[in-house]
């Protein structure tokens, strides 16, 4: 048995560069989570496949120990060797290891899931948790959680991190986001979120869920307006 490369390939989201970075990144649990290279009309807004794998893996509450490409974004598959800790390693030395496979959420009562999966989020320094669910009230909802690393620029907030997870494992009928953050008087998604939002969605219904009990409920379109984009 072999990684199956061309089944990941179709999921790469580079309509700009058309690279073809793939990644998968294997854990200490023993689960293999597959990363594609998830492109934004603004580039430095893209992550690369072995961000969306590792970053997949941390929100599932595993520990990445190996990764391997295919087509590497290479500066960022170093730096998660040298400063994560994560040695190159071939296909084949995962082949036969259980794929993590996209169990896809309920979010009827979306305060108290996103409360839940706060305890995955992995702020190192601000302190700051954020939790995401993105998705469709028919085929259900994938999560995410705020990640941080030692270089600040390459950690994902929890709407990418969902984002990024969904589009891995082929998942991207992004009508609803909701997100949630513990502290402060008002969650609402960063600037960067609001573009990678809009790349997928202009249309899709943003629910924030405040610390004070409270939800708002806007559309992408309206919290980025006069927003750039190539379509
Ligand atoms: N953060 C999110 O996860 N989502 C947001 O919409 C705002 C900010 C995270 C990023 C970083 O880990 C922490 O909150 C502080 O900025």
């Amino acid at each position: 048995m072999t990684i199956d490369w061309l089944d990941v390939k179709s999921r790469i989201y580079a309509p700009y560069s058309n690279m073809q970075d793939m990644a998968f990144v294997s854990t200490q649990e023993g689960l293999v989570f597959p990363g594609v290279r998830v492109e934004n009309a603004s580039y430095p807004l893209t992550v690369s496949a072995v961000q969306a794998a590792y970053f997949s893996a941390i929100s599932e509450g595993c520990t990445p120990v190996a990764q391997c490409h295919h087509f590497p974004d290479e500066a960022t598959a170093q730096f998660f060797e040298k400063h994560m800790h994560l040695p190159f390693i071939e296909p084949q030395q995962i082949a036969s290891h259980p794929h993590f496979e996209l169990i896809m959420m309920q979010a009827d009562t979306p305060r108290s899931t996103l409360t839940a999966l706060l305890d995955a989020s992995r702020p190192t320094y601000s302190h700051f948790r954020v939790s995401a669910l993105i998705g469709n009230r028919r085929d259900g909802f994938v999560s995410g959680v705020n990640v941080e690393l030692p270089a600040w620029s390459l950690g994902l907030c929890a709407e990418r991190v969902a984002i990024a997870k969904a589009v891995s494992c082929n998942f991207s009928a992004f009508e609803e986001l909701h997100v949630i953050t513990e502290k402060g008087s008002f969650c609402s998604p960063c600037g960067a979120c609001r573009q990678v939002l809009y790349e997928f969605n202009p249309g899709m219904e943003v629910f924030m869920h405040h610390p004070d009990g409270s939800t708002s409920r806007v559309f992408v379109r309206d919290l980025l307006p006069y927003s750039f984009g190539l379509h």
